[in-house]
């Protein structure tokens, strides 16, 4: 979370304006900006800083940083410290000469600002990055003068305990001091200057090279390239190739919207030169292990969090039905790699970003433990890619609204296509269900042109009767049912259950009056007829049932409110039944006035523990 960009060139600070608009998917409580005008003076730094959206710095900048030469800008997801001006970044020295903007959690920042108190320093914000900026002011004014900036700076990252990312500039000085460790921070260069960046995407179009720095890197960028101290690594230079996708909703009214439509293009893309050409096999390439290797290990971890993880309990169904390799999905931050990683291993994170610092966390665990590790990831050239080094991407294309809803889909299917392309299963078992996905995306393409009318009186059923109760049953349905509460909780914020329809008579149940809305996931698989009584239990305690389903059968006259699903394959269903879900949250969040694009205390990217 937070998203940093940095830049030396004409119009610094108007391109910083730009890189933070492109960056604000990672943090939007506040945004702000610091410049330098001139380099060779050592005048205080212009900053100024807001709460809310980046436009809304844009707004109170208003054309007031043109002709900067230096600039840093900062997008903020708050951990340290309320949602308010005065914590928002760039955070300055008493005399305004040094500035400094941060992504990441300083664990030691307590112990640092007793120690600050005793050399005379208060703090005036709550935030944690504020010890940096004090405590390069106190390195510059002590070091001897032999010792350069860069020096001064390593210093102080030295005395840095938890993870950063951190861009500083100094008045007097041409360059721009950065630091990854744990946050992602990349480099790019161009007929324009040089930048720093979070991610690579605001490089699109701006720099025609890019170099990925690695945790415990420190520079001093300047015009003439990156600066290091002897013996340092320096990443080299590649070429950037690429366009950025450029947030654009297009005819929808939102960008999630758009995303649950593209979804038909975007599970075509993940299948794309991954099935066969006789259609019979699925064929996920890009493992470092080869499918027997796979299928003689002990067992297949995948490891990932929200959404990804309940897509990662449905891929760990898949593996273990087709395959006979043990596999279990985790939660990333309660990973216990000690107890299920060794050499006989494979451990699979899997995530659209590729930055979850969870995630990230666990993957290194697995491997310190001996694990084999890879990855299935969206976002190319992210830390986890390249960190894995091996695995598959999820070709869903940019996914910007924060509730993540193409890339479930394509993580379901990238996730299928790895246990198919592992399985020992007979061509004909294979061939009936790879044929059946390949239909997968104009499937959801025509299902997404008929489901207004039932999704419009589900949402009125939730809008008017309180929080619905999610319930599934089985590998598949109970997770999509968790992840359709998942998403109605963060695009609606209303509380939302979801379990497994067993476990509703075993407490849950007492929450069922009069008119609860339940929405069921009653794919026809072998659960039917147990999710058949699970339903009977809450309607006999007056809940109305939004039934999701594709089976035609008696199920159906159980519904309140049926929302018609097309038939597929039984191993299939979460392509079919997740969609009207997300439909579903999508209106109740539009219906409540949320930025659902954008809903309140979430960020795209969580790259803090
Ligand atoms: O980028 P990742 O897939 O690793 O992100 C994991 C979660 O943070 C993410 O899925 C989150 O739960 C979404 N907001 C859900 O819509």
């Amino acid at each position: 979370m937070c998203g940093i960009y940095g830049c030396i060139a004409d119009d610094a600070a108007g391109k910083v304006l730009e890189g933070l608009r492109k960056l604000e998917y990672r943090g939007y409580d506040s945004a702000g900006l610091a410049a330098i005008f001139s380099s060779s003076e050592s005048t205080p730094i212009e900053t100024e800083k807001t709460t809310g959206y980046v436009s809304n710095l844009v707004s109170k900048v208003n054309g007031r940083f043109d002709g900067a030469e230096i600039s840093i800008g900062h997008t903020r997801w708050a951990t340290h410290g309320g949602v308010t001006d005065n914590n928002a970044h760039p955070h300055s020295s008493v005399d305004g000469k040094i500035t400094i903007v941060h992504n990441g959690i300083i664990e030691n920042a307590t112990s640092l600002s007793s120690r600050l108190a005793n050399l005379g320093y208060s703090l005036s914000s709550e935030t944690d990055t504020e010890v940096i900026v004090h405590l390069l002011d106190h390195e510059i004014k002590t070091q001897s003068d032999d010792l350069s900036i860069l020096d001064a700076f390593c210093n102080v990252i030295s005395k840095l305990r938890g993870s950063w990312a951190l861009a500083a500039i100094v008045s007097g000085h041409e360059g721009i001091l950065v630091s990854r460790s744990g946050a992602p921070l990349v480099i790019g260069r161009g007929e324009g200057g040089i930048s720093v960046s979070s991610d690579i995407q605001p490089f699109y179009g701006a720099c025609s090279e890019v170099a990925y720095m690695s945790d415990g890197d420190n520079f001093l960028l300047t015009t003439k390239g990156i600066v290091a101290k002897k013996d340092s690594h320096v990443p080299a230079f590649e070429a950037l190739e690429g366009v950025y996708d450029e947030e654009d909703p297009g005819n929808f009214p939102h960008m999630m919207l758009k995303e649950i439509h593209d979804q038909p293009t975007s599970l075509s893309n993940v299948l794309s030169g991954r099935i066969s050409s006789d259609g019979i096999s699925a064929e996920l390439h890009g493992f470092d292990l080869s499918p027997s290797e796979i299928r003689k290990l002990e067992r297949i971890n995948l490891i990932a969090c929200g959404t990804a993880y309940y897509a990662s309990e449905i891929i760990s169904s898949y593996i273990r039905k087709f395959t006979n390799v043990r596999s279990e999905a985790f939660i990333a931050s309660e990973f216990p790699a000690k107890s299920v990683c060794s050499p006989n291993t494979l451990t699979i994170g899997v995530s659209q970003s590729g930055e979850t610092k969870d995630t990230l966390d666990a993957l290194l665990e697995a491997k310190k433990y001996g694990s084999n590790i890879s990855s299935l990831c969206n976002v190319i050239g992210s830390t986890m890619s390249r960190m894995t080094g091996n695995g598959a991407y999820l070709h869903a294309g940019p996914e910007f609204a924060v509730a993540s809803t193409k890339v479930f889909s394509n993580m379901v299917a990238a996730g299928l296509l790895f246990a198919l392309t592992i399985s020992e299963a007979t061509n004909s078992e294979k061939k009936k269900l790879v044929q059946d996905l390949r239909k997968i995306p104009n499937i959801i393409s025509s299902q997404l042109m008929d489901m207004d009318e039932s999704i419009e009186q589900a949402t009125k059923l939730i809008l008017e009767n309180g929080p619905p109760i999610f319930i599934g049953r089985g590998g598949f349905s109970s997770y999509v049912a968790k992840e359709g509460a998942l998403k109605m909780m963060e695009i609606s914020y209303i509380p939302c259950i979801s379990l497994p329809g067993g476990k509703l008579k075993h407490g849950p149940i007492a929450l069922i009056s009069e008119g609860s809305p339940i929405v069921a996931v009653v794919p026809s698989d072998s659960k039917l007829n147990l999710m058949e009584t699970s339903i009977r239990e809450c309607k006999s305690r007056g809940a109305k049932i939004i039934l999701i389903t594709d089976s035609e059968g008696p199920i159906t006259e159980l519904a309140d409110i049926l929302i018609q699903t097309s038939p597929t394959h039984p191993d299939l269903s979460p392509f079919t039944h997740i969609v009207p879900i997300q439909l579903l949250a999508y209106h109740v969040g539009v219906a409540k006035g949320v930025n659902v694009d954008r809903p309140r205390n979430l960020a795209k990217s969580v790259t803090v523990v």
